[in-house]
C-alpha cells in the first residue's frame, strides 16, 4: 500500500472534530490549558490522566485542534470496548480473507490517522501482546495489517493517550510495559477532579445551560449546594444534574428542591470544603499514629479506591512532615512503614505527585508531638540523618511538576 493509499477516503470535516469549548476557571484548567498550548506546537506524546468525566477527550481534541495537523484527522480508539483481535485489526487494518468476515482489505485506524492525531483512549485497558504491538509502531511507525505477510506502510501519526488507571501502579504489577509507559508519556497532563477545582464549577453550569438550549438559571443556593457535592462522575455527571434540574424546574428558576436528592444529601451533610479536607487529613494522621492503622494496609487501598484524594494524602504528608521536622524517614515509624519500604513509600509520592518539600519543616521550632509514644527517639531526628532519601524525595517531586 502506497503513501498515497493513506489518504483519508472521507471528507477531512467528517473526521475532524467541532472545535471543543473548554471551559475554565481555576488555575488548575489554566495551567492545562497553558501546557496544552505548549504541546500543541510540537508532535510530542502526551499521556492524559485522571477520573472518569473529567475532560481527557477534551483535552486530547484541544490538542489536535491547536496544533499544525487540526486540519487532518482526528482519530479516536477507544481500547476498552473492543477485543484484542478486534482491537489489532482496528488499529493496524486487515487484508482480504484474513480471517472469517474479512471480505476485503480493510485499513486501520492508524493509516487512517495519517498526518493527523490518534487518540488511544483508555490505554491501560491493552493486553500486554497489544502493548508490544504498539510499541512496535511507536518506535518505527510502521504498519502491518492483520494477515499482512510483511511491514506495508509507515505512517505519520501523533499519538495522544488516555486513561483513568494508574500507570505506574500496573507496571509495578506487571500489568503495563514500562517502557511503553515511557514512550507514551513524554508529556504528562493529568486532568484534577471537580471537586479539587470547584471555581469551574458555576461557568460550567452556565455554558451547559447555554448549551442545553433551554432557558433557565440556578439560584445563589441551589448554586452553592452544587459547589459542595463530590461529583464522582465529575463534569459529565454535571452535566447530566444539570439537565435533569432544568427538567425539574420546568422552565422556572432552578432552586435546590430541583437537584437529584444524592446532590442534596451531600449539601445537608457537608461542612465548608477546607475544613473537611483538614477532617480528613486529621482523622489519617490519628488512625495511623494512635489507632492502630498501617499506611500501605490502610491509607494506601483508601487512595486508589479514590476515597481520599492527592490533596489529602499530601496534607497527611504534611502533618508527619510536621512532626518528624522535615524528615522523611522518621515518617516510616509514624505511618508504620516498614523500613525496606522506604523506597517504596518514596516512589508512591512520587508517581502521585504527593511528594511535599520536607524544607520549609527543618526551620524554626518543631510543632508540638501529637503522638510522642509512637515517635523514633529524638536522637533520629538531627538533620541530614536521613537526607539522601529526602533529596531524592524532593528531585523526585520536581521532575514530575511538569
Ligand atoms: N472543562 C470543560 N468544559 C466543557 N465541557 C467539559 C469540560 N470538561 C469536561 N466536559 C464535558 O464533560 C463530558 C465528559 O468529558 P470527557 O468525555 O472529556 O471526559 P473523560 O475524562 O474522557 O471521561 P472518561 O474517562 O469516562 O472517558 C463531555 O461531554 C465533555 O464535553
Ligand atoms: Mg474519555
Amino acid at each position: 500500500m502506497s503513501s498515497q493509499a493513506l489518504e483519508p477516503v472521507r471528507p477531512l470535516h467528517a473526521v475532524s472534530p467541532p472545535a471543543p469549548v473548554m471551559v475554565s476557571a481555576s488555575q488548575q484548567m489554566a495551567d492545562i490549558l497553558a501546557l496544552v498550548e505548549r504541546v500543541a506546537a510540537r508532535d510530542t506524546k502526551v499521556l492524559v490522566t485522571g477520573e472518569s468525566g473529567v475532560g481527557k477527550d477534551l483535552v486530547a481534541r484541544e490538542i489536535h485542534m491547536r496544533s499544525a495537523r487540526a486540519t487532518r484527522p482526528f482519530i479516536a480508539v477507544n481500547c476498552a470496548g473492543l477485543t484484542e483481535t478486534l482491537l489489532e485489526s482496528e488499529l493496524f487494518g486487515h487484508v482480504k480473507g484474513s480471517f472469517t468476515g474479512a471480505y476485503r482489505d480493510k485499513p486501520g485506524k492508524l493509516q487512517l490517522a495519517h498526518r493527523g492525531t490518534l487518540f488511544l483512549d483508555e490505554v491501560g485497558e491493552m493486553s500486554l501482546r497489544m502493548q508490544a504491538l504498539l510499541l512496535r509502531f511507536l518506535e518505527n511507525g510502521e504498519v502491518q495489517s492483520v494477515g499482512a505477510d510483511h511491514v506495508q506502510t509507515k505512517v505519520d501519526v501523533r499519538v495522544i493517550a488516555a486513561t483513568n488507571r494508574v500507570l505506574a501502579d500496573m507496571v509495578t504489577n506487571g500489568q503495563f510495559r514500562e517502557d511503553l509507559l515511557y514512550r507514551l508519556r513524554v508529556i504528562h497532563i493529568h486532568v484534577p477532579p471537580l471537586r479539587e477545582r470547584r471555581e469551574d464549577i458555576r461557568p460550567l453550569v452556565k455554558f451547559l445551560v447555554s448549551k442545553s438550549g433551554r432557558e433557565g438559571e440556578f439560584s445563589e443556593a441551589a448554586l452553592k449546594m452544587l459547589e459542595r457535592y463530590r461529583w464522582p462522575g465529575n463534569v459529565r455527571e454535571l452535566q447530566n444534574v444539570v439537565e435533569q434540574s432544568l427538567w425539574m424546574s420546568n422552565g422556572s428558576r432552578v432552586e435546590v428542591a430541583h437537584l437529584p436528592p444524592a446532590v442534596q444529601a451531600a449539601g445537608d451533610a457537608l461542612v465548608p470544603m477546607r475544613e473537611r479536607r483538614r477532617q480528613v487529613s486529621d482523622e489519617l494522621y490519628t488512625a495511623l499514629v494512635s489507632g492502630g492503622y498501617s499506611f500501605w494496609e490502610h491509607i494506601h487501598p483508601l487512595f486508589l479506591a479514590r476515597d481520599i484524594t492527592r490533596y489529602d494524602m499530601r496534607c497527611l504528608v504534611r502533618k508527619g512532615l510536621s512532626t518528624t521536622r522535615g524528615n522523611y524517614r522518621s515518617l516510616l515509624r509514624l505511618f508504620g512503614i516498614a523500613t525496606q519500604d522506604y523506597k517504596r513509600f518514596l516512589n508512591f509520592l512520587a508517581a502521585h505527585d504527593c511528594t511535599v518539600d520536607f524544607r520549609e519543616f527543618r526551620q524554626g521550632s518543631p510543632p508540638p508531638l501529637r503522638s510522642p509514644r509512637l515517635l523514633p527517639p529524638l536522637g533520629e531526628h538531627t538533620a541530614g540523618s536521613a537526607d539522601g532519601g529526602e533529596r531524592k524525595a524532593t528531585e523526585h517531586g520536581a521532575a514530575r511538576a511538569v
